[in-house]
């Protein structure tokens, strides 16, 4: 990574009001309307020579807002998609900018059983993940790595966001081993960055929280794929107005008014 250069902001500065988000987002459809809505610029200090990742970055009500997405796959073109890349590109983000506040913002399936509908915004209280099996005592909770999110109680009341229990896994359809641990982690919506984007803000006690909008219900008759890319932008349109609700919220707040 090239070391900040003098269009980064300084480091963060501990109490006080918020001054520096991260918006983690995985699709490049997600991201740009977010870009637009807050008139970032491409930064020109890069990450490290060879990663695709791709920082987006700008002043916005007092605050200063860095938005990473983690680009396109060198050989196939696409998204780079789910947790191997969210999380290199969160750790790499936590260590170059130094956020008081992470927001990984997304699409995701819903569960109607629990409430769910497609462009349904929600907050994630909790999240886990469903395709790390590991039938060992104490490695199987490490697999599955249940954690509550930052809580922000202040942000549902204001914004009257739905909430609820976000289960994380590599893959966009859903296994019946997948089913078994999504049900355990009572998951409301899942995701493929989510508990990714935790773990590793976790480790540098960085506050996070999670916008997710529902693009299809797993737990419908249509195909999840079709679902998904048939709701992808009009259902981003949900999350930018969600993300930008949040950020206003934040704009002049402490983590503490959250
Ligand atoms: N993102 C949008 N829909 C999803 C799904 N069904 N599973 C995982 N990630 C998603």
């Amino acid at each position: 990574m090239a070391p900040p250069s003098s269009e980064e902001p300084a480091a963060a500065s501990g109490a006080g009001a918020i001054s520096k988000v991260l918006v983690v987002i995985a699709m490049q459809t997600e991201a740009l309307p977010l870009v637009t809505r807050f008139q970032l610029v491409e930064a020109a200090a890069r990450f490290p020579k060879g990663a695709p990742w791709t920082r987006y970055h700008g002043d916005y009500k007092g605050l200063h807002i860095d938005l990473v997405w983690p680009g396109k796959d060198p050989v196939l073109g696409v998204d780079s998609v789910g947790t191997v890349s969210a999380a290199l590109v969160t750790y790499a983000s936590i260590q170059f900018l130094k956020p008081d506040l992470i927001i990984n913002a997304g699409t995701a399936g819903g569960f109607k059983a629990r409430g769910a509908g497609i462009g349904d915004v929600f907050l994630a209280s909790d999240v886990a993940f469903h395709d790390r099996r590991i039938p060992i005592p104490v490695f199987d909770s490490y697999g599955i790595g249940a954690r509550k999110t930052f809580e922000t109680p202040n942000i549902v009341k204001e914004l009257n966001l739905k909430v609820g229990k976000l289960s994380t896994g590599d893959s966009l359809d859903m296994s019946p081993h997948d089913e078994t641990a999504i049900l355990s982690n009572e998951a409301t919506v899942k995701d493929m960055e989510g508990a990714a984007v935790a773990y590793v803000a976790d480790l540098f006690s960085t506050p996070a929280i999670f916008v997710k909008a529902v693009t299809d219900i797993v737990d419908g008759e249509k195909p999840t794929a079709e679902e998904f890319l048939q709701n992808l932008i009009s259902v981003t349109m949900a999350l930018d107005q969600a993300v930008m609700q949040v950020v206003d919220f934040i704009s002049g707040k402490c983590i503490s008014d959250l």
